[in-house]
Protein backbone atom coordinates (compact mmCIF):
# COMPACT_ATOMS: atom_id res chain seq x y z
CA UNK A 1 0.00 0.00 0.00
CA UNK A 2 1.29 3.87 -0.49
CA UNK A 3 2.91 5.62 2.02
CA UNK A 4 0.37 8.74 1.26
CA UNK A 5 -2.96 8.59 0.52
CA UNK A 6 -2.45 11.23 -3.21
CA UNK A 7 -4.64 9.81 -5.93
CA UNK A 8 -6.66 6.40 -5.79
CA UNK A 9 -4.89 5.53 -9.04
CA UNK A 10 -1.50 4.45 -7.24
CA UNK A 11 -3.02 1.93 -5.69
CA UNK A 12 -4.06 -1.28 -6.75
CA UNK A 13 -7.81 -2.92 -6.56
CA UNK A 14 -6.60 -4.92 -3.49
CA UNK A 15 -5.46 -1.92 -1.58
CA UNK A 16 -9.30 -0.11 -2.16
CA UNK A 17 -10.75 -3.41 -1.30
CA UNK A 18 -8.27 -3.21 1.57
CA UNK A 19 -9.88 0.32 2.97
CA UNK A 20 -12.71 -0.10 2.11
CA UNK A 21 -13.71 -3.55 3.99
CA UNK A 22 -11.92 -1.16 6.89
CA UNK A 23 -13.98 1.82 6.33
CA UNK A 24 -17.12 -1.12 6.91
CA UNK A 25 -15.45 -2.15 9.82
CA UNK A 26 -15.20 0.95 11.70
CA UNK A 27 -19.05 2.31 10.61
CA UNK A 28 -20.02 -0.90 12.39
CA UNK A 29 -17.81 -0.64 15.53
CA UNK A 30 -16.23 2.23 16.19
CA UNK A 31 -15.67 1.93 19.72
CA UNK A 32 -13.05 -0.59 18.46
CA UNK A 33 -11.36 2.15 17.24
CA UNK A 34 -11.38 4.49 19.73
CA UNK A 35 -7.31 4.13 20.28
CA UNK A 36 -6.16 3.82 17.20
CA UNK A 37 -4.76 7.36 16.62
CA UNK A 38 -4.29 8.02 20.31
CA UNK A 39 -1.45 10.65 21.24
CA UNK A 40 -1.11 11.56 17.43
CA UNK A 41 -1.63 14.90 15.42
CA UNK A 42 -2.96 15.21 12.47
CA UNK A 43 -1.99 18.92 10.97
CA UNK A 44 -4.84 20.05 8.24
CA UNK A 45 -4.02 22.59 5.63
CA UNK A 46 -6.26 24.10 3.90
CA UNK A 47 -6.01 26.91 1.03
CA UNK A 48 -9.72 26.64 0.02
CA UNK A 49 -12.95 26.65 2.01
CA UNK A 50 -14.34 22.98 3.16
CA UNK A 51 -17.42 22.11 5.09
CA UNK A 52 -17.28 18.17 4.58
CA UNK A 53 -13.40 17.56 4.45
CA UNK A 54 -12.78 19.89 7.03
CA UNK A 55 -15.17 18.47 10.16
CA UNK A 56 -15.17 14.71 8.84
CA UNK A 57 -11.44 14.29 9.42
CA UNK A 58 -11.54 16.05 12.29
CA UNK A 59 -14.13 14.52 13.74
CA UNK A 60 -12.48 10.90 12.55
CA UNK A 61 -9.04 12.06 14.43
CA UNK A 62 -11.16 12.92 17.38
CA UNK A 63 -13.21 9.32 17.34
CA UNK A 64 -9.74 7.73 16.91
CA UNK A 65 -8.41 8.77 20.24
CA UNK A 66 -6.21 11.74 18.13
CA UNK A 67 -6.40 15.32 17.64
CA UNK A 68 -6.36 17.90 14.63
CA UNK A 69 -5.22 21.33 13.79
CA UNK A 70 -6.94 23.08 11.36
CA UNK A 71 -4.25 25.66 9.51
CA UNK A 72 -6.38 28.02 6.95
CA UNK A 73 -4.98 29.98 4.27
CA UNK A 74 -3.94 32.71 6.24
CA UNK A 75 -3.08 30.34 9.36
CA UNK A 76 0.65 29.74 8.29
CA UNK A 77 3.59 31.13 5.59
CA UNK A 78 2.41 29.46 2.61
CA UNK A 79 0.71 32.44 0.91
CA UNK A 80 3.76 34.75 2.19
CA UNK A 81 5.97 32.62 0.07
CA UNK A 82 7.49 29.94 2.41
CA UNK A 83 7.89 27.11 0.03
CA UNK A 84 5.79 23.64 0.51
CA UNK A 85 8.92 22.03 0.70
CA UNK A 86 9.91 23.89 4.01
CA UNK A 87 5.81 24.13 5.32
CA UNK A 88 6.27 20.07 5.03
CA UNK A 89 9.91 19.46 6.48
CA UNK A 90 8.98 21.65 9.45
CA UNK A 91 5.16 20.25 9.89
CA UNK A 92 6.87 16.73 9.78
CA UNK A 93 8.54 17.30 13.08
CA UNK A 94 5.59 18.18 15.00
CA UNK A 95 2.85 15.97 13.08
CA UNK A 96 1.77 12.69 12.76
CA UNK A 97 0.52 12.74 9.31
CA UNK A 98 -0.89 16.01 7.25
CA UNK A 99 -3.64 16.44 5.17
CA UNK A 100 -3.66 19.04 2.82
CA UNK A 101 -6.67 20.76 0.38
CA UNK A 102 -4.56 22.95 -2.27
CA UNK A 103 -5.07 24.51 -5.50
CA UNK A 104 -2.06 23.13 -7.65
CA UNK A 105 -1.65 19.17 -7.45
CA UNK A 106 1.89 19.66 -7.84
CA UNK A 107 2.17 21.24 -4.70
CA UNK A 108 0.80 18.32 -2.86
CA UNK A 109 3.68 16.46 -4.77
CA UNK A 110 5.94 18.20 -3.26
CA UNK A 111 4.28 18.02 -0.01
CA UNK A 112 4.56 14.08 0.04
CA UNK A 113 8.30 14.90 -1.44
CA UNK A 114 9.55 16.55 1.62
CA UNK A 115 7.32 14.98 4.31
CA UNK A 116 8.59 12.01 6.34
CA UNK A 117 4.79 11.37 7.51
CA UNK A 118 1.65 10.64 5.58
CA UNK A 119 0.24 12.97 3.35
CA UNK A 120 -3.33 12.82 2.20
CA UNK A 121 -4.90 14.47 -0.23
CA UNK A 122 -8.27 16.50 0.78
CA UNK A 123 -8.83 17.94 -2.69
CA UNK A 124 -6.19 19.51 -5.30
CA UNK A 125 -7.45 20.81 -9.14
CA UNK A 126 -6.55 17.96 -10.21
CA UNK A 127 -8.68 15.56 -8.16
CA UNK A 128 -10.78 14.28 -4.78
CA UNK A 129 -9.60 10.81 -3.62
CA UNK A 130 -10.96 10.36 -0.34
CA UNK A 131 -14.56 11.79 -1.47
CA UNK A 132 -14.29 8.92 -4.43
CA UNK A 133 -13.49 6.31 -1.62
CA UNK A 134 -16.39 7.50 0.20
CA UNK A 135 -18.20 7.14 -2.75
CA UNK A 136 -17.62 3.74 -3.67
CA UNK A 137 -18.31 2.56 0.26
CA UNK A 138 -21.93 4.40 -0.33
CA UNK A 139 -22.62 2.42 -4.06
CA UNK A 140 -21.53 -0.89 -2.40
CA UNK A 141 -23.57 -0.45 0.44
CA UNK A 142 -26.49 0.60 -1.76
CA UNK A 143 -26.24 -1.31 -4.30
CA UNK A 144 -24.59 -4.75 -2.75
CA UNK A 145 -21.35 -4.60 -5.04
CA UNK A 146 -19.33 -2.34 -6.76
CA UNK A 147 -17.89 -4.73 -9.68
CA UNK A 148 -19.58 -4.82 -13.43
CA UNK A 149 -22.36 -1.83 -12.39
CA UNK A 150 -22.04 1.63 -14.30
CA UNK A 151 -21.87 4.90 -12.78
CA UNK A 152 -22.62 8.11 -15.18
CA UNK A 153 -20.74 11.27 -14.31
CA UNK A 154 -22.75 14.31 -15.84
CA UNK A 155 -20.85 17.89 -16.10
CA UNK A 156 -17.26 19.21 -15.66
CA UNK A 157 -14.40 16.80 -16.64
CA UNK A 158 -12.77 18.20 -12.99
CA UNK A 159 -11.13 16.99 -10.10
CA UNK A 160 -14.15 14.51 -9.44
CA UNK A 161 -14.49 13.14 -13.11
CA UNK A 162 -11.08 12.40 -12.65
CA UNK A 163 -11.28 10.30 -9.28
CA UNK A 164 -14.20 8.98 -10.32
CA UNK A 165 -12.91 7.52 -13.43
CA UNK A 166 -9.69 6.47 -11.73
CA UNK A 167 -11.57 4.92 -8.47
CA UNK A 168 -14.25 3.38 -10.79
CA UNK A 169 -12.19 1.66 -12.85
CA UNK A 170 -9.46 -0.41 -10.65
CA UNK A 171 -12.72 -1.99 -8.89
CA UNK A 172 -14.12 -3.22 -12.29
CA UNK A 173 -17.16 -0.86 -12.86
CA UNK A 174 -18.38 0.93 -16.07
CA UNK A 175 -17.53 5.12 -15.69
CA UNK A 176 -19.07 6.91 -18.76
CA UNK A 177 -18.36 10.95 -18.06
CA UNK A 178 -20.97 13.33 -19.79
CA UNK A 179 -19.07 16.42 -20.69
CA UNK A 180 -19.74 19.85 -22.83
CA UNK A 181 -17.32 20.45 -25.62
CA UNK A 182 -14.26 22.28 -24.25
CA UNK A 183 -14.78 20.67 -20.77
CA UNK A 184 -13.52 17.29 -21.40
CA UNK A 185 -11.36 15.12 -18.34
CA UNK A 186 -7.42 15.13 -19.04
CA UNK A 187 -6.53 12.58 -21.45
CA UNK A 188 -3.94 10.65 -19.58
CA UNK A 189 -6.50 10.32 -16.72
CA UNK A 190 -8.84 8.67 -19.44
CA UNK A 191 -6.20 6.60 -20.81
CA UNK A 192 -4.87 5.33 -17.12
CA UNK A 193 -8.38 4.35 -16.35
CA UNK A 194 -8.89 2.67 -19.52
CA UNK A 195 -5.94 0.18 -18.57
CA UNK A 196 -7.58 -0.15 -15.54
CA UNK A 197 -10.55 -1.25 -16.41
CA UNK A 198 -9.57 -3.46 -19.00
CA UNK A 199 -7.40 -5.09 -16.70
CA UNK A 200 -10.93 -5.64 -13.75
CA UNK A 201 -13.47 -5.85 -16.20
CA UNK A 202 -15.48 -2.71 -16.65
CA UNK A 203 -14.92 0.31 -19.10
CA UNK A 204 -14.40 3.66 -19.89
CA UNK A 205 -16.38 5.77 -21.88
CA UNK A 206 -15.98 9.63 -22.68
CA UNK A 207 -18.36 11.18 -24.58
CA UNK A 208 -20.54 14.68 -25.43
CA UNK A 209 -24.33 13.38 -25.07
CA UNK A 210 -25.19 13.03 -21.66
CA UNK A 211 -27.91 10.95 -22.74
CA UNK A 212 -25.77 7.99 -23.96
CA UNK A 213 -23.39 8.70 -20.34
CA UNK A 214 -26.38 7.68 -18.74
CA UNK A 215 -28.08 4.88 -20.33
CA UNK A 216 -28.56 2.06 -18.63
CA UNK A 217 -26.26 3.75 -15.56
CA UNK A 218 -26.87 2.09 -11.81
CA UNK A 219 -25.36 5.53 -10.49
CA UNK A 220 -25.82 8.88 -11.87
CA UNK A 221 -23.24 11.21 -9.72
CA UNK A 222 -23.11 15.47 -10.36
CA UNK A 223 -20.89 17.88 -9.51
CA UNK A 224 -21.14 21.98 -9.71
CA UNK A 225 -20.06 23.26 -13.39
CA UNK A 226 -18.14 26.36 -11.55
CA UNK A 227 -15.40 24.44 -9.10
CA UNK A 228 -13.67 26.64 -6.10
CA UNK A 229 -11.44 29.26 -7.88
CA UNK A 230 -13.64 29.07 -11.08
CA UNK A 231 -16.32 31.33 -9.47
CA UNK A 232 -15.34 34.29 -12.35
CA UNK A 233 -16.17 31.71 -14.88
CA UNK A 234 -20.05 30.93 -13.61
CA UNK A 235 -21.74 32.24 -15.84
CA UNK A 236 -20.45 31.17 -18.93
CA UNK A 237 -20.03 27.79 -17.77
CA UNK A 238 -24.07 28.13 -16.53
CA UNK A 239 -24.44 28.73 -20.24
CA UNK A 240 -21.96 25.88 -21.81
CA UNK A 241 -23.15 23.40 -19.54
CA UNK A 242 -27.09 24.09 -19.63
CA UNK A 243 -27.79 20.50 -21.87
CA UNK A 244 -26.21 18.99 -19.12
CA UNK A 245 -28.64 19.12 -15.93
CA UNK A 246 -29.59 16.21 -14.20
CA UNK A 247 -32.88 16.49 -14.26
CA UNK A 248 -35.83 13.83 -14.16
CA UNK A 249 -35.75 13.46 -18.31
CA UNK A 250 -32.48 12.42 -18.26
CA UNK A 251 -32.89 10.43 -15.37
CA UNK A 252 -35.41 8.56 -16.80
CA UNK A 253 -32.36 7.25 -19.39
CA UNK A 254 -30.63 5.30 -16.32
CA UNK A 255 -32.04 1.89 -14.69
CA UNK A 256 -34.92 1.88 -12.64
CA UNK A 257 -33.51 1.37 -9.56
CA UNK A 258 -30.54 4.21 -10.10
CA UNK A 259 -29.07 6.34 -7.55
CA UNK A 260 -28.24 9.95 -7.37
CA UNK A 261 -24.69 11.32 -5.88
CA UNK A 262 -23.34 14.20 -5.57
CA UNK A 263 -20.05 15.30 -3.61
CA UNK A 264 -21.67 18.29 -2.52
CA UNK A 265 -21.98 21.54 -2.14
CA UNK A 266 -24.51 21.52 -4.77
CA UNK A 267 -26.08 24.27 -6.42
CA UNK A 268 -29.91 23.44 -6.74
CA UNK A 269 -31.59 24.90 -10.55
CA UNK A 270 -28.22 24.16 -12.36
CA UNK A 271 -26.41 20.69 -12.08
CA UNK A 272 -29.04 19.38 -10.53
CA UNK A 273 -33.11 19.47 -10.14
CA UNK A 274 -34.11 19.78 -6.68
CA UNK A 275 -36.68 16.97 -7.72
CA UNK A 276 -33.87 14.90 -8.15
CA UNK A 277 -31.27 15.82 -5.62
CA UNK A 278 -34.11 15.70 -2.78
CA UNK A 279 -35.93 12.84 -4.12
CA UNK A 280 -36.06 9.60 -3.29
CA UNK A 281 -33.04 7.90 -5.62
CA UNK A 282 -30.61 10.68 -3.66
CA UNK A 283 -28.22 9.46 -1.30
CA UNK A 284 -26.24 12.47 -0.66
CA UNK A 285 -26.18 12.21 3.22
CA UNK A 286 -25.92 9.03 3.08
CA UNK A 287 -22.70 10.01 0.82
CA UNK A 288 -21.37 12.85 2.97
CA UNK A 289 -21.81 10.55 6.18
CA UNK A 290 -19.25 8.19 4.50
CA UNK A 291 -16.57 10.40 4.17
CA UNK A 292 -15.97 10.19 8.03
CA UNK A 293 -15.59 6.44 7.70
CA UNK A 294 -13.93 6.03 5.02
CA UNK A 295 -11.38 8.70 5.88
CA UNK A 296 -11.11 7.42 9.31
CA UNK A 297 -10.04 4.06 7.45
CA UNK A 298 -7.09 5.63 5.67
CA UNK A 299 -5.72 7.77 9.19
CA UNK A 300 -5.62 4.11 10.89
CA UNK A 301 -4.33 2.77 8.00
CA UNK A 302 -1.68 5.35 7.54
CA UNK A 303 -1.10 6.72 10.80
CA UNK A 304 -2.60 4.86 13.38
CA UNK A 305 -0.59 2.59 16.02
CA UNK A 306 -0.29 -1.54 14.24
CA UNK A 307 -1.88 -3.50 16.53
N1 LIG B 1 -17.32 17.22 -0.94
C1 LIG B 1 -16.42 17.96 -0.25
O1 LIG B 1 -15.22 17.72 -0.27
O2 LIG B 1 -16.98 18.95 0.48
P1 LIG B 1 -16.21 20.17 1.17
O3 LIG B 1 -15.65 21.02 0.05
O4 LIG B 1 -17.25 20.90 1.97
O5 LIG B 1 -15.10 19.63 2.02
N1 LIG C 1 -15.28 20.21 -8.18
C1 LIG C 1 -15.60 20.76 -6.87
C2 LIG C 1 -15.62 19.68 -5.84
C3 LIG C 1 -15.99 20.13 -4.45
C4 LIG C 1 -15.95 19.04 -3.42
C5 LIG C 1 -14.57 21.82 -6.52
O1 LIG C 1 -13.39 21.60 -6.75
O2 LIG C 1 -14.97 22.89 -6.06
Amino acid sequence: MPRHFIALADHSQEDLRRYLELARLIKLNPRAFAKACEGLTLAMIFQKPSLRTRVSFHVGMAQLGGQAINLGPKDIQLHRGESVADTSAVLSRYVDGVMARLYAHQDLLDLAANCRVPVINGLTDFNHPVQVLADLQTIEEKLGRLQGLKLAYVGDGNNMAHSLLAGCSIMGMHVAVGHPRGYAPDATVVTTARGAAASAGGSVLVTEDPAEAVADADVIYADVWASMGQESEAAERNQRFAGFQINEALLAGAKPNAIFMHCLPAHRGEEVTSGVIDGPRSVIFDQAENRLHAQKAILVHLLGHKR
